[in-house]
């Protein structure tokens, strides 16, 4: 087996080296003066098993370019088989069309990575299910949930806990939690009136001297948390905190984070937040490495994925 990453997010690619005791392979990734990426792989890949690692997270096109690219160095150099390991897989939020004459970009991506030479990919939390069906290649979709669960389970034992969704679309996810932790769920009715814009209608459910938990796939701007933490405090939680899997964290969201009633946010780190988002004590950040790892790991050996999550 052969693992190597490009630039998005080298400290998880080199905690998933470590839990799996296999080094880096060596890979040259650099742009040219016109900011064309230029990838050149500096081991032996004939026959081997590898998987490619690289989240396209910010600046996604860049990051996408360079997934594309060192993906057909790999194919081009005779690589075995090649897993694209996406622990963020941007654009998933294009899944749909919204309106007329608009494109299903998540479609797009997904053609981009098979035609370029995948011929698995690895993933987690994609932000709909459904988005595996894009793939003409076999697709693994991972999911936080057990560290997000461990996490709660120590940080907030003891605890009158309501696992809240801060919107219709991710009740699944946070009934799923709700079960695990045997803990009551609510719900936010939110509304877009317009793109990155967001309005709490409701909230369905009795939040009362309840502690909120609030669960979601991304944080983007923050608005949504950060709206829905305020009604939730209105309506009468004694705190709120809320669990992301992808923090995205655009346009100043720890401090619109920072300066909201919400005690704390905690992401994984399918995404490298920047120096600053690390320094903020409202901030904290779960590994998923080791879940990864653990998936690659019984990809390379051919046993179950689903079985880690029994
Ligand atoms: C939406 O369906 C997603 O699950 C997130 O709630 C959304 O992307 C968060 O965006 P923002 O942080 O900008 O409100």
């Amino acid at each position: 087996m052969k693992l190597i990453t490009c630039n998005a997010n080298r400290p998880l690619a080199e905690a998933i080296a470590d839990h799996l005791d296999c080094p880096l392979s060596k890979a040259e990734i650099k742009n040219f003066a016109d900011d064309e990426i230029f990838v050149r792989i500096n081991e032996n890949v004939r026959g081997e098993d590898v998987f490619l690692i690289q989240s396209t997270s910010k600046p996604a096109n860049d990051n996408l370019m360079e997934l594309l690219i060192a993906i057909d160095a790999l194919a081009r150099a005779s690589a075995d088989r090649i897993t694209a390991v996406i622990p963020y897989f941007g654009y998933a939020r294009q899944d749909r069309k919204t309106d007329g004459r608009t494109p299903i970009s998540a479609k797009l991506v997904a053609n981009l990575i098979s035609t370029a030479g995948a011929d698995r990919v690895l993933t987690m939390d994609l932000h709909a299910g459904q988005i595996q069906g894009f793939f003409d290649v076999p697709t693994d979709n991972l999911v936080a949930m057990p560290v997000i669960e461990d996490d709660i389970r120590t940080t907030h034992n003891g605890a009158d806990l309501m696992v809240v969704s801060p919107d219709v679309g991710g009740v699944v996810r946070a009934r799923n939690l709700a079960n695990r932790l045997g803990c009551d769920l609510a719900i936010v009715d939110k509304r877009r009136p317009e793109a990155g814009k967001s309005e709490v209608m409701n909230i369905i459910g009795d939040v009362t001297d309840r502690r909120c938990i609030l669960v979601d796939d991304i944080c983007d701007s923050g608005g949504t948390l950060v709206n829905a933490a305020k009604a939730l405090k209105e309506a009468g939680a004694t705190g709120v905190s809320a669990y992301v899997t992808h923090g995205v964290l655009s346009n100043n969201a720890v401090k619109r984070i920072e300066d909201s009633v919400m005690e704390e946010i905690v992401i994984c780190d399918t995404i490298r937040p920047t120096e600053e988002d690390f320094k903020s004590g409202s901030l904290r950040v779960l590994s998923v490495a080791p879940l990864l790892g653990e998936a690659i790991r019984r990809i390379a050996n051919n046993e179950s994925v689903s079985k880690l999550f029994d």
